[in-house]
C-alpha cells in the first residue's frame, strides 16, 4: 500500500484538525472495537473492566492514538516511526494480524463520527490507506 502525495495531505489536514479531540476518539474506537468484535477482548483480559465504558478502554485508545500521531509525524516512514510498536505487538503481545482491521474499522467509524460531513470519501480512502499501512507496519515483524 503506498500512499499519495494527496493522500498524506489529507492525512495531515485531518490530524492537525482532530488531534486535541485524539484521546477522545481513540477512546471511543477501542469502547467500539470491544463492542463491535468482542473476540480482542481476550487481549485485554487483564485489564479490570472490559466494559465499552471502562477507564482502561478509554485509556488504551489514547495511547494508540498518540501512535498514530507519531506515524502521522513520520508519514514518510512509517516503519521506523512504529518499529518499536511493532516489535512490541509481534513479540510481546502476539496480536493476531487480522485485528489490525477490526481496529482500523472501529477507528474510521470513530472518525466520520467527528467529522461528520467533513469526513468525505476522499478523506475516507486517505485514512483507510493510512491505517492499512500501519497495520502492514505492525504486522511485518511476524513475517
Ligand atoms: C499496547 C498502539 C493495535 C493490543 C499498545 C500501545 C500502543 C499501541 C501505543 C502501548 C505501548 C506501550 O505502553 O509501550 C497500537 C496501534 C494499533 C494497535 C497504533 C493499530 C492502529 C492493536 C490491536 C490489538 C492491540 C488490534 C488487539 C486487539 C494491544 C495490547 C497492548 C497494546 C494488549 C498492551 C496493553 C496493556 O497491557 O496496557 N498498542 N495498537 N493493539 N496493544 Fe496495541
Amino acid at each position: 500500500m503506498t500512499l499519495s502525495d494527496h493522500d498524506k495531505e489529507l492525512i495531515v489536514k485531518v490530524w492537525k484538525k482532530i488531534s486535541p479531540k485524539a484521546a477522545q476518539i481513540g477512546g471511543d474506537a477501542l469502547a467500539r472495537l470491544v463492542v463491535v468484535f468482542p473476540q480482542t477482548k481476550i487481549y485485554f483480559s487483564h485489564f479490570a473492566d472490559l466494559s465499552p465504558s471502562s477507564p482502561q478502554i478509554k485509556a488504551h485508545g489514547a495511547k494508540v492514538l498518540g501512535a498514530i500521531g507519531e506515524a502521522v509525524r513520520g508519514i514518510d516512514n512509517v516503519s521506523v516511526s512504529l518499529s518499536k510498536l511493532s516489535e512490541l505487538h509481534a513479540y510481546n503481545l502476539r496480536v493476531d494480524p487480522v485485528n489490525f482491521k477490526l481496529l482500523a474499522h472501529t477507528l474510521l467509524v470513530s472518525l466520520s463520527a467527528t467529522l461528520g460531513a467533513e469526513f468525505t470519501p476522499e478523506i475516507h480512502l486517505a485514512w483507510d490507506k493510512f491505517l492499512a499501512v500501519i497495520a502492514a507496519v505492525l504486522s511485518e515483524k511476524y513475517r
